[in-house]
């Protein structure tokens, strides 16, 4: 069988890998692809843009495509399932109608409170109906967000409510983000640990994924703006047996059947963002419709199963039939960014060090990265995901660091600290 991964992230890499490592998998394409994806056995990139759902199918039956698996969220929110589908291609994600679960945090709000699942209490406002007195009535610090998608830069944790207002307004007159910014959630801070929960979905069978965490923000002890995510490592323990049992019960099998019953079943990945509350309630600070990046990273570094016979069990309608095993060992990646990121990231420098690091135990995937003459040069904000593996996080965390070590670049930027949550509860 022939794959296509849609995107070209780390996300995406780590996709391509684990495919092409099936006996069952032939030849994996990834549309486009970056520099990691052009050299990885068994795999080829297509110059087809993630954006470019006519040419995406095109290229599909031209190339006799049996499964394809779309990393980013943009083509979910613009309907490239559903036009997959019509053409009779099997494409694991979900439709246009669930992914507004990512795509509309408006939208993903109100199905959470129709289906009773823990989230912060929110408003939703728009330019007509916004009035900075009932922000002034809020207690701070005081959560705003685009609803629209804004690729991780569209909170803004506000400090007082002078901040809340301008943020609020700054958004909605489009000033921010753009037309994402047209419509604004105000909700409530919550506290407590964050978890990143991502399962797969047949429409009403689920098959949970290992557990992660990520690291938002871009400096060590989680200081500095919001970005895409600095690293990731799994499992997450802060996610016990008894959290996992609730987020499954309250969150997660909620979510499923409240798809269903509204006629938007939900068939693909489904990434609950969880903010465990020190009483143990999953509050669900957001959905995505698809896997994370870098959680993808570690979290397939440690899957055992053929990741190809899950997605089609999932198409099938039968994931109940299957199951996934895992890796013992802990997994954690350490996202290395161009210098400047995330505002302003600055492209184009030669990374040195990438074939001393390919000798070196565990994986370095590439997202922002191109192909320029001999060498890889950075194309993007986050270039790469050193990833290693251990018996402890602690351990993993050595492997990963061993191979940030071995990899150079000008203004090369990252965190020194990734895992330290796990490792100082003992994980490690
Ligand atoms: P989101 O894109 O909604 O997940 O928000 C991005 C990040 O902002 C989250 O990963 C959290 O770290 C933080 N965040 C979002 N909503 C809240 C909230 N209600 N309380 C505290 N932190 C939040
Ligand atoms: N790492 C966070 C995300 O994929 O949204």
């Amino acid at each position: 069988m022939k794959v296509l991964i849609v995107g070209s992230g780390g996300r995406e890499h780590a996709l391509a890998w684990k495919c092409a490592a099936s006996d069952r998998v032939t030849e994996v394409l990834v549309a486009p692809g970056n520099a990691g994806t052009a050299a990885e056995p068994k795999v080829r990139n297509a110059a087809v843009q993630a954006s470019d759902i006519g040419g995406l199918i095109r290229m599909a039956r031209a190339e006799g495509i049996g499964l394809t698996i779309v990393g980013p969220e943009a083509p979910l929110v613009a309907g490239i399932v559903d036009a997959f589908e019509r053409e009779g291609l099997r494409c694991f994600g979900p439709r246009q109608a669930p992914a507004r679960l990512e795509g509309s945090k408006a939208f993903a709000k109100e199905f959470l409170r129709r289906h009773h699942i823990p989230t912060a209490a929110s408003i939703t406002v728009t330019p007509d109906s916004f009035d900075p007195e009932v922000v002034r009535q809020q207690r701070t610090p005081i959560v705003v967000k685009a609803s629209g998608l804004a690729a991780g830069k569209g909170v803004v944790i506000a400090q007082t409510t002078t901040e809340a207002i301008e943020a609020a307004a700054a958004m909605l007159a489009g000033r921010l983000l753009g037309e994402a910014g047209r419509e604004v959630v105000i909700e409530e801070f919550l506290e407590g640990e964050e978890a990143s929960f991502i399962v797969m979905a047949d429409g009403s069978h689920v098959l949970p994924l290992a557990t992660s965490q990520d690291h938002k923000r871009l400096e060590d002890g989680d200081r500095g703006p919001n970005t895409g995510g600095m690293g990731a490592y799994s499992p997450a323990p802060v996610v016990t047996p008894a959290i996992h049992g609730r987020i499954m019960r309250e969150v997660i099998e909620p979510a499923i059947q409240g798809l269903a019953a509204e006629g938007m079943a939900y068939t693909g990945f489904l990434y609950a963002g969880i903010m465990v509350a020190p009483d143990g309630t999953p509050n669900v600070l957001e959905f995505n419709c698809r896997f994370g990046d870098p959680e993808t990273q570690p979290i397939l570094m440690r899957l055992q199963s053929d990741l190809t016979v899950l997605c089609e069990a999932a198409l099938d309608g039968r994931l109940d039939q299957v199951r996934a095993t895992w890796d013992a060992r802990a997994a954690l990646g350490v996202v290395m960014a161009a210098e400047g990121y995330p505002d302003a990231p600055r492209m184009g420098d030669t990374i040195s060090g990438l074939e001393h690091a390919a000798k070196l135990p565990g994986k370095v995937f590439h997202a922002g990265t191109r192909l320029s003459g001999d060498g890889v040069v950075v194309s993007g904000g986050r270039a790469l995901c050193a990833t290693g593996m251990g018996a402890t996080v602690a351990e993993a965390q050595r492997a990963a660091y061993e191979l940030v070590g071995a990899v150079h670049w000008p203004g090369a930027t990252y965190r020194r600290d990734i895992g330290y949550r796990a490792i100082r509860r003992g994980a490690g």
